[in-house]
């Protein structure tokens, strides 16, 4: 269901070099005996994952899907970026659904937040809350928001049934606030930080109440477990695609461009940024995580790609038989010379682009390119994928002697920002 060629990129003969290296990682990400160990609670989560709240998720989202039209989930980060990828990468990004589901908590922008508020009025909206810690600004503030209007249109007792929290199983404002209004609530366990959250009700319960098949997601997600935790790297593509990388780092790229041809996996490039960038980039190290969406971006940073600084390579994530498909039509006149094209479907078509612009890329541009393959975009796919990609950055966070799981960087702005507020304490 998913491969890695590095044919463009690697002599796989280079990275056997690792070895050592990756039994030592391994070792330490299975016995959780590295940095950050008491972190490592996602690896075994595709088999160790709380089977009562799953069950307890689908049945809520079955309520949800009856008796509301709208879902807000309310959260930013790791509370964020997963369900929103998922949901787009395999619905789509115009769908009908008798669900809709709209991502708040993620912005300060007073546009974007008055906008949301002024949809919701008068409309039938659950709130789904999601906060590790419970105190994280952008959602506290979007949630009191949220809360305030629910309570106004539905009354107090009927917006206890419409909120439902994700966050710590016992500590935490938001736990506070969900003891005391009795509301519904999921776990995000201590032991799993919130960019490696995707597969815990952080992810999952938005997605089930968007009728999407979380099980098939736990599901590829356990096999990803069983495949990726083998020391041969020969066979082992997670360690592969990590080893690569680093050598990447090594050997003057700065910058790891993951392209997609699917402008409904643009979110999964954001995850992947926020996946590896604040797991990896600390003490001056790192990869530069950035994306692009093909061909759209052919026609912009394209230009640079091909041949501009030689400071980066490409991930490409190449799904191979999209969803649906459209077949170009025959056209009597033929001004616009597509009729060589008739009959042939898009797939086929953007397919090409993929093979014309990793030739030109790699040949001519001289960018390296390892190119992972999907058959299909699917939940059981994507949740391989997920714990394919969490593994990988715990691998390549190891390999430069960092802790992958915490972000002291992002402190820094929020401690300037309190004090220029006037939060007490700041
Ligand atoms: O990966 C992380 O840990 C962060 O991106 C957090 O998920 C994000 O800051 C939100 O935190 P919280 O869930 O505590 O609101």
């Amino acid at each position: 269901m998913i491969k890695l060629d590095l044919t463009n990129i690697v002599d796989i003969n280079e990275l056997k070099k690792y070895q050592n290296d990756v039994e030592r990682i391994n070792k330490m990400i299975n016995e959780k005996s590295g940095p950050g160990n008491d972190f490592l609670g996602w690896v075994d989560w595709p088999v160790n994952y709380d089977k009562d709240e799953v069950s307890r998720m689908i049945a809520s989202a079955k309520y949800v899907r009856e008796n509301y039209d709208i879902l807000v989930v309310c959260g930013i980060g790791g509370s964020y970026l997963g369900a929103r990828c998922a949901l787009e990468a395999i619905k789509g990004l115009k769908y009908n659904d008798s669900l809709e589901i709209i991502f708040m908590g993620q912005t300060f922008s007073p546009n974007y937040v008055a906008q949301v508020l002024e949809y919701l009025k008068g409309k039938k909206f659950a709130i789904n809350v999601i906060s590790k810690s419970g105190t994280t600004t952008e959602t506290s503030i979007s949630f009191r928001l949220l809360k305030e209007l629910l309570e106004k249109q539905v009354g107090k007792d009927e917006a206890r049934k419409a909120i439902f929290a994700t966050t710590d199983k016992e500590k935490g404002a938001l736990k506070t606030l969900s003891t005391q209004e009795g509301y519904e609530t999921y776990v995000l366990p201590a032991n799993i930080g919130g960019r490696y959250s995707v597969l815990t009700a952080v992810g999952l319960f938005p997605l089930a109440c968007a009728g999407l098949d979380i099980q098939a997601m736990l599901d590829g997600a356990k096999e990803a477990r069983e495949l990726y935790d083998s020391n041969d790297i020969s066979t082992n593509i997670c360690y592969q695609y990590a080893l690569t990388r680093d050598y990447m780092l090594r050997h003057n790229k700065s910058v790891e461009m993951y392209v997609t041809y699917e402008p409904q996996m643009s979110q999964l490039s954001e995850w992947l940024k926020q996946l590896f960038g604040e797991s990896e980039g600390k003490e001056k190290k790192g990869l530069l995580p950035a994306s692009v969406t093909f061909s759209t971006d052919l026609h912009s940073l394209g230009q640079f790609i091909q041949d501009g600084t030689p400071l980066l390579f490409e991930t490409i994530i190449n799904v191979l038989t999209p969803n649906q498909d459209i077949v170009i039509p025959h056209d009597e006149q033929d001004l616009d010379g597509l009729n060589y094209l008739e009959g042939k479907d898009l797939a086929f078509v953007n397919q090409k682009a993929f093979e014309g612009t990793l030739k030109a890329h790699v040949e001519d541009g001289k960018v390296p390119c390892a190119v992972i393959y999907l058959d299909q975009m699917n939940e059981r796919n994507l949740g391989h994928l997920f714990y394919f990609f969490m593994r990988a950055c715990a691998m390549s966070a190891y390999l430069l002697e960092i802790n992958p799981f915490n972000q002291p960087g992002v402190e820094i702005y929020k401690r300037n920002m309190f004090h220029l507020l006037g939060k007490k304490g700041y």
